[in-house]
């Protein structure tokens, strides 16, 4: 099965009312775990690298990137690959050569006016190449940015977005945060609806590790279509680490430990790919 545009699965997830997970991808295990679990599942996948991974990779975009791509290139099913939070102008450019269908542009930490200006420039500059851009609308500065659990997307600014940027996705604020531990978020159903009536383009959920199942389903049968998930595939990965360190003291062989993060990491993305398909 060939790696597959993003725009593609995003486009026949909205078109049948189901979710496409898209899975953070930090390590070579990741991207062998998000494959292995969306095999499982019988389900597609988009497996996303983000900025930040990138940054613990040393700056250097093509080796993860090409590694997930060669991945996905052998899974069973359609596979995406997907540049996530990008705010390097320079990193933006360097996915068109690195087997990327798509990206995130996330100019949200700038006032509004530039973001959009950002934003727009960012998305012509994507779609000459071809690439699918999903972007953010924010005003809220620091590590969440408009995925603190308090903010809120506007509907009426969400439509002016895209329509001003010509972005072909939009990730909104609904009550979801990055990077939680726990999965007690509770999401603005009410606000999932209206947003879905205002945006012309497909919604896009982040931070939803911290979303618990039943949550996520009423958000997909909302409209809410690519959920991003990046921290619960580490709360497998370490704890699956944690447990086997803590059994054997003697082991120094890497790949028996990985092993067992790997297989974990599969089934968190099997269980969140059942829950959204
Ligand atoms: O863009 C990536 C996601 O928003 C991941 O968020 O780590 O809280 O699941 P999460
Ligand atoms: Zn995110």
């Amino acid at each position: 099965m060939p790696l597959v545009p993003t725009a593609e699965l995003v486009r026949a997830a909205h078109a049948d009312g189901r979710g496409i997970g898209a899975f953070n991808v930090i390590t070579l295990e990741h991207a062998e775990a998000v494959v292995a679990g969306a095999e499982a599942a019988g389900l597609p996948a988009v497996c996303q690298i983000s900025e930040n991974a990138v940054r613990f990779h040393g700056g250097s975009l093509a080796p993860i990137a090409r590694a997930t791509a060669a991945v996905a290139e052998s899974a069973a099913v359609p596979v995406g690959l997907h540049l996530d939070h990008v705010t390097d102008e320079d990193l933006l450019r360097r996915a068109a050569d690195c087997g990327f269908g798509s990206v995130m542009y996330d100019a949200s930490a700038l006032p509004h006016a530039r973001n959009v200006a950002a934003t727009r420039a960012a998305a012509d500059w994507a779609h000459d190449r071809g690439l699918w851009l999903e972007a953010e609308l924010g005003e809220i500065g620091g590590k969440d940015g408009v995925h603190a659990p308090g903010a809120r997307t506007d509907p009426a600014e969400a439509a002016a977005f895209v329509a001003a940027t010509g972005i072909d996705a939009l990730a909104v604020a609904v009550g979801s945060s990055h990077a939680m531990t726990t999965r007690t978020a509770r999401l603005d159903h009410d606000l999932i609806g209206r947003l879905r009536g205002a945006a012309t383009v497909p919604l896009v959920l982040h931070g939803s590790t911290g979303v618990p199942d039943d949550e996520l389903r009423r958000a997909v049968a909302g409209g809410m279509v690519k959920i991003n998930i990046g921290t619960a595939l580490n709360i497998a990965f370490t704890g699956a680490v944690r447990d086997f360190l803590a059994a054997d003291s003697v082991t120094v062989d890497p790949r028996r430990y990985l092993s067992s993060a790997r297989t974990r990491m599969a089934s968190a993305v099997e269980s969140a790919l059942r829950v959204l398909g």
